[in-house]
């Protein structure tokens, strides 16, 4: 099928929150927060725009994939906070790197990596690109309610970016959605319009965590169990998962239901909480550059979140 993965570039703010310093803008600790969640630190865009860092990941993905600009064929940004409403974000990443090719930006929450991963793959399938680059970046500090300990302890900015080339490494991927805004819900800022007559929610993330918790094991057990036996292979030919960054509980609850040695699960939720679509690829990138997986190492992702959706793929690693 599709593609093959040609290089990974990954980019987070500077600035470092630690769990000692949430604690002293809500009630907790760090202790709750490491044995509920996993998390020990996050980044939060200070100076960064999330055009600064959509653009940098995007250059180091190029960088590492030896591929100009100027040859890349499509570009896809999966966010739910790019700079504007309009133009998309993917649109000026494209500017900011000078490519010439068509752009646009998809909205899956956390799942929006492996939606634009599928998209890709049916733009390969078409034979209509050979080089696709897809940016996964939000800035969730924008939008959570740093009032809320029991969501703003949770996520963090950043995210990554790949370029894609023709191949045959995608071995299996499928998405799912069941619309729901109710357990998950970051509405609209205000509107404007002097004739409309509905009452607005506060522009900020809303949340009900033990809900979202339990469709979460079972999106990431069943996605994975799917993509598995689509992709004709067993549970012990995966090398290594690439699992959404939501909850170490999480992780470690889906390895158990799956019967997949937890060791297999790269996870880098400690140093960045949830940075919702570019988490999937956060963690591809630097287990990439952290020389975890091998040439011919079969690689499950999988996400969920927002909508409500998930995604999950397997992919041989061919780098
Ligand atoms: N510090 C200290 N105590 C806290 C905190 C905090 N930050 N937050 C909540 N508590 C308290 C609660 O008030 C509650 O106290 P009580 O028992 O006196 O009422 C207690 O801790 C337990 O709260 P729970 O909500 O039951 O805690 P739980 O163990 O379920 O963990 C959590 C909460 C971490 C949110 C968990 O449910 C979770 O991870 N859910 C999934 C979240 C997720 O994956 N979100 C993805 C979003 S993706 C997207 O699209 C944006």
């Amino acid at each position: 099928m599709g593609f093959t993965i040609l290089g990974t570039g990954k980019a987070v703010p500077e600035y470092v929150m630690t769990n000692d310093e949430l604690s002293t803008m809500v009630e907790t600790n760090d202790e709750w927060i490491r044995t509920r969640t996993g998390i020990e630190e996050r980044r939060i865009c200070k100076k960064e725009t999330i055009t600064d860092l959509t653009v940098e990941a995007a250059n180091n993905a190029l960088q590492n994939a030896g591929i100009q600009a100027s040859q890349l064929d499509l570009i896809i940004c999966s966010t739910m906070r790019g700079e504007n409403i309009t133009p998309s974000q993917a649109c000026i990443i494209q500017r900011e790197i000078g490519a010439d090719c068509p752009a646009f930006d998809v909205n899956a929450a956390c799942s929006g990596f492996i939606y634009a991963l599928d998209i890709a793959d049916g733009y390969f399938a078409r034979k209509k690109v050979k080089h696709v680059l897809i940016v996964s970046m939000d800035n969730l500090s924008n939008i959570i309610d740093w009032t809320d300990r029991s969501t703003c302890v949770l996520f963090g900015d950043g995210g990554a970016a790949v370029v894609l080339g023709e191949g045959d490494d995608l071995l299996s991927i499928n998405l799912t959605s069941v619309g729901n805004d109710e357990v998950l819900l970051i509405p609209h800022g205000t509107n404007s319009s002097p004739f409309y007559e509905h009452e607005e929610k506060r522009a900020v993330l809303h949340m009900m965590g033990g809900e979202v918790y339990k469709f979460a094991v079972n999106a990431m057990s069943a996605g994975i169990r799917k993509s598995v036996s689509d992709a004709g292979i067993e549970m012990s030919d995966i090398d290594c998962v690439i699992p959404h960054q939501a909850n170490m509980r999480i992780i470690n609850a889906s390895a158990k239901n799956l019967g997949i040695d937890r060791e297999k699960f790269f996870c880098n939720i400690q140093h960045y909480g949830n940075t919702s679509s570019g988490s999937v690829p956060l963690a591809l990138d630097e287990a990439n550059h952290a020389g975890v997986l091998k040439k011919g190492d079969i690689v499950a992702m999988c996400a969920f979140g927002a909508g409500l959706t998930s995604g999950s793929c397997v992919i041989r690693w061919n780098k």
